[in-house]
């Protein structure tokens, strides 16, 4: 079999430039969901391209809604929730995308009449649901799965609203059970200890869905109207400018200006604990919106070493990876402890962290829910496997700007997942 060729980033002096970010990921995959839902035409704007969104797109168009993609934009135009077809054959790829499974899952629970198998690659099909299951079933839903794992088989069933206590902290559960609730007879309740990204309450709120927070948990009610269609700009996905974040903090004389980035607080928790690190970051908020964004600026830093431990952990999940490489470079040693959950990512991401990590000449010791990092070794470039996850091979990539020598990255085209254009702006950034 022909393997594609690995990807060589080259060391470079600085990054200088300005990066607009694609739209935010776990937002597009919602305000897609949320266009098939309405009844009508919605234009979703700066829509994230990425594999995983098309992967929601792929799915909703078979349950009945149409879409015409253009580059950043997507128009939808939908029958209404519900009036969702039955898919011919039943199936609905997930590909890579835990995001659609599990929220697409939560929406048809409900669905009288309907009856889908929600397949994926084999990631996905290794990623585990009865998380999603348990609440679901509580609820009234009928689901088949193998022993916890894809397949599942959803046939549309009456649901209760129930109140739930969230066993571990992810916003794919509580937003399954949330979406799931639209369906449900009486009031669904998700209790969560610990915050995590608030998008769906927050799409929620802009089409007036009667959705409620009271201290940890938030509440909602039967979906009783039809929600007009709608046009929505998707801020820029800071999970994907955290990589600039890094490449514009770590070498010399470099300046990165981030524009049009969720500042959502749910979501930027990285960037603080950069700044309280001695990052040179300043956050310019441009609105006040549910969904704020602005612009970032970030120049090269002397950071210091940190500790995240349990309670820090949602609010930075997707940015521990590249937080573990940021470490490598700061002063002293570093630990990321109460992390269990980024095991069961699109890799074993505290296994694919310290395996590319260590390839690349740093010292990290691995624990069951973490790792600690010794800082201050400079990299020195060299071999890394993506194991197939876009966060892994991104931050490689941004470990190979600062390496002595080249890193050479084997599947890095799974970028694609979340960040088609990952690989262009990094060029740019390198030349300017
Ligand atoms: C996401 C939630 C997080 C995150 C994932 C996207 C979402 O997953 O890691 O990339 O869009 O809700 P968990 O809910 O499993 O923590």
């Amino acid at each position: 079999m022909k393997t594609a060729q690995a990807k060589i980033i080259e060391p470079v002096e600085r990054v200088r430039g300005q990066i607009t970010p694609p739209g935010d990921k776990s937002i597009s995959h919602r305000a897609l969901m949320f266009a098939a839902i309405a009844k009508g035409r919605s234009k979703i704007r700066h829509l994230n391209i990425g594999a995983d969104a098309l992967s929601t797109v792929s799915c909703l168009q078979k349950l009945g809604v149409n879409f015409q993609l253009g580059k950043f934009t997507v128009d939808v135009d939908s029958p209404g929730f519900s009036a969702w077809q039955q898919p011919p054959d039943g199936v609905l790829h997930c590909g890579n995308s835990g995001t659609t499974v599990r929220l697409l899952s939560g929406l048809l629970a409900g669905r009288d009449n309907m009856s889908v198998s929600l397949q994926g690659d084999n990631s996905l099909s290794q990623r585990p649901m009865r998380r999603i299951i348990d609440p679901l079933e509580k609820m009234g839903a009928d689901i088949r799965s193998r022993d916890g794992y894809l397949p599942l088989k959803i046939r549309g069933a009456p649901l209760k609203g129930i109140f739930y206590r969230l066993p571990l902290p992810s916003a794919q559960v509580k937003s399954c059970v949330l979406l799931a609730g639209l369906s449900a007879k009486g009031k669904t309740y998700v209790e969560e200890k610990l915050r995590s990204r608030d998008h769906t309450e927050t799409l929620m709120k802009m089409f007036h869905i009667p959705v409620f927070r009271n201290k940890n948990t938030i509440s909602v009610h039967t979906l009783r109207r039809t929600i007009p269609g709608f046009q929505y700009d998707v801020p820029g996905d800071p999970s994907s400018a955290a990589y600039w974040v890094a490449a514009g903090a770590l070498p010399l004389k470099s300046r990165l200006l981030l524009r049009k980035t969720s500042l959502n607080p749910t979501r930027i928790s990285y960037l603080k604990l950069l700044k309280r690190c001695g990052a040179n970051i300043d956050i310019l908020q441009n609105n006040k919106s549910l969904e704020p964004e602005g612009d970032i600026v970030v120049r090269t830093s002397a950071l210091r070493n940190f500790h995240i431990h349990s309670k820090q952990v949602p609010g930075m999940i997707d940015e521990l990876p590249l937080l573990a490489l940021i470490a490598t470079q700061a002063k002293g040693r570093s630990v990321i402890s109460g992390a269990k959950e980024l095991r069961y990512k699109e890799s074993d991401r505290i296994a694919s962290t310290a395996a590319m990590l260590r390839a690349l000449g740093a010292e990290v010791e691995e624990f069951e829910d973490g790792m600690e990092i010794t800082g201050g070794i400079p990299l020195k470039g060299g071999k890394v496997d993506a194991k197939g996850d876009h966060r892994i091979a991104m931050a490689a990539s941004v470990a190979g700007l600062l390496s002595a020598a080249p890193v050479h990255i084997r599947g890095w085209s799974c970028v694609n997942i979340s960040y088609p254009n990952f690989y262009d702006t990094m060029e740019r950034i390198g030349r300017s």
